[in-house]
């Protein structure tokens, strides 16, 4: 049983970002920090001390942060006050991490401080730091370590690195970020699901005929091909990012919002996926990568073209494949998952689709797909859309699809907070509920792992797809096998 690391009132708080220079710092971890701060989520007294191997002192590390994280703050949530407030919070301290012992670390460190130790670098040195924490004395009950993805690139990775970190951290302490997770509209999923009781009825075969989760991106790798060409769609999105979503579709109601309670739930979904054999692999799954096209009225290179791309690489860009859930709940209902960089649009959306009528009183509608479908938009728009057959006006008994259609953005003016601005709070309240646990991670690898060795068993070549479009044939034809299409 996984409680949180007690927050303890009172502690003044120190958060140690090490990578602190890198991009996930100063694009995301900073700004949503200076928001917090803003918006006076963060405890009196807190102190953001950063890491780094340059040789900076304090004020050339403000510097560095006016210049690289301001830009990151859009203009209608900059108050100079609160920014200057925030920059007295910063303090920079140089460390390499794989040379030095962390005493320079532990002399900034405040004793009885709180502790919360974000490691934004790269995961082979995760052992490295937590092993000299304990050693330079800075691990204490109150500790906390937050580790960003991607959490190994295997199962056997995932355990190493789990092991290294848990010589010296209890799980109730360990926050394991996926970004998603901090996601308005996927939190809002879980009130979707298990807020209203209409739902819950239909929520299961043979009621439930399909569901499609797809993740789509309009950007490309990026200057990331460094990181991502080693990773590919699989390792990046799918075992993470995907595989949330589709708990959060599938899992049975837990008890409490407790963090075991949701997590227990997720794990037994993540247990019950079908495991992928070559035959289903070579039938059930589709890797594709993105050549020359036109991404937001721009002509834009493909992968192979990007920089720092192998020659010749045979790495995915995009995924999408057909799961199965063998529970009762789920018996025989098909997730079509899908996710890919330079697709259409940025677009992501989770689709349930429902049975239609047993009996047609209406045989003259010939309607393709599903008469009732309940669409989720996640992003970049959050709206729900319940469709529902209606009568044409006219004569005839002529039908069309029409949706009951919630902007939920209309109906809250609040300010939506990013994910990473939600988790963070998370973390300094210590809440573990939208952070994955250790055996969640590893049963996700366990599913992942087969489908990643079977495509290079089987030596598959991803497909090409032209940038700005909808991902191969290949994964139109996976569905349209079913009867089924993707919902653009
Ligand atoms: C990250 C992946 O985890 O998620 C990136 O590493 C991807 O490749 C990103 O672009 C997508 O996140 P979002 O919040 O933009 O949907």
């Amino acid at each position: 049983m996984t409680t949180s690391a007690q927050s303890a009132p009172g502690l003044p708080l120190d958060m140690i970002i090490f990578g602190g220079m890198g991009d996930l710092a100063v694009r995301k971890l900073l700004p949503a920090l200076y928001m917090a701060h803003l918006h006076g989520n963060l405890p009196p007294g807190t102190r953001i001390v950063s890491t780094g191997r340059q040789e900076f002192d304090r004020a050339a590390y403000l510097a560095f942060v006016e210049e690289k994280s301001r830009p990151f703050i859009a203009d209608a949530n900059f108050a100079d006050e609160a920014w200057r407030g925030f920059l007295q919070l910063l303090e920079f301290v140089r460390v390499d991490v794989q040379q030095d012992d962390l005493a320079a670390l532990a002399a900034a460190s405040r004793a009885g401080a709180e502790r919360v130790f974000y490691l934004a670098t790269a995961p082979s040195l995760f052992t490295t730091i937590c092993d000299k924490l304990a050693a330079a004395g800075l691990v204490d009950r109150h500790a906390r370590v937050v580790l960003e993805k991607p959490l190994g690139r295997d199962l056997a990775s995932a355990v190493e690195i789990n092991e290294a970190v848990g010589r010296h951290f209890a799980e109730s302490q360990i926050y394991r970020i996926d970004h998603y997770l901090g996601k308005e509209t996927v939190q809002n999923l879980m009130v979707l699901r298990f807020g209203n009781s209409i739902l819950e009825p239909l929520w299961r075969a043979p009621n439930i005929s399909s569901v499609q989760i797809t993740v789509a991106e309009e950007v490309g790798v990026g200057s990331r091909a460094g990181f991502y060409d080693s990773a590919g769609a699989m390792r990046d999105m799918v075992q993470n990012h995907l595989l949330q979503l589709l708990c959060i579709v599938a899992m049975e109601p837990p008890t409490s919002l407790a963090p075991d309670a949701v997590r227990d739930e997720k794990l037994k979904v993540l247990r019950s996926l079908r495991r992928f054999n070559l035959a289903t692999i070579a039938r059930d799954t589709v890797r594709g990568q993105y050549t020359r096209g036109v991404s937001g009225n721009q002509e834009v290179q493909g992968y192979l073209e990007e920089p720092n791309v192998p020659a010749g690489s045979a790495t995915e860009t995009f995924v999408a494949l057909r799961a199965f859930i063998d529970t009762w709940r789920w018996s025989k209902v098909p997730f079509y998952l899908r996710t890919g960089k330079r697709m259409g649009r940025r677009s992501s959306k989770i689709v349930i689709e429902f049975a239609n009528p047993p009996f047609s009183l209406f045989p003259e509608y010939q309607h393709g797909g599903a008469a009732n479908r309940l669409v989720i938009e996640l992003q970049p728009e959050e709206a729900i859309k319940l469709q529902l057959m209606a009568k044409e006006p006219g004569s005839g008994m002529h039908m069309q699809q029409v949706a009951l259609n919630l902007d939920l953005q209309s109906a809250f003016s609040q300010r939506r907070a990013e994910a990473y601005e939600r988790l963070l709070i998370d973390v300094v309240r210590g809440r573990l509920t939208h952070f994955m646990r250790r055996d969640e991670l590893e049963a996700a690898w366990e599913w992942a792992d087969p489908i990643i060795d079977g495509w290079s068993t089987l030596a598959e070549q991803p497909r090409p797809y032209a940038a700005g479009t909808w991902g191969p044939p290949e994964s139109f034809a996976l569905l349209a096998r079913d009867g089924a299409s993707w919902v653009e």
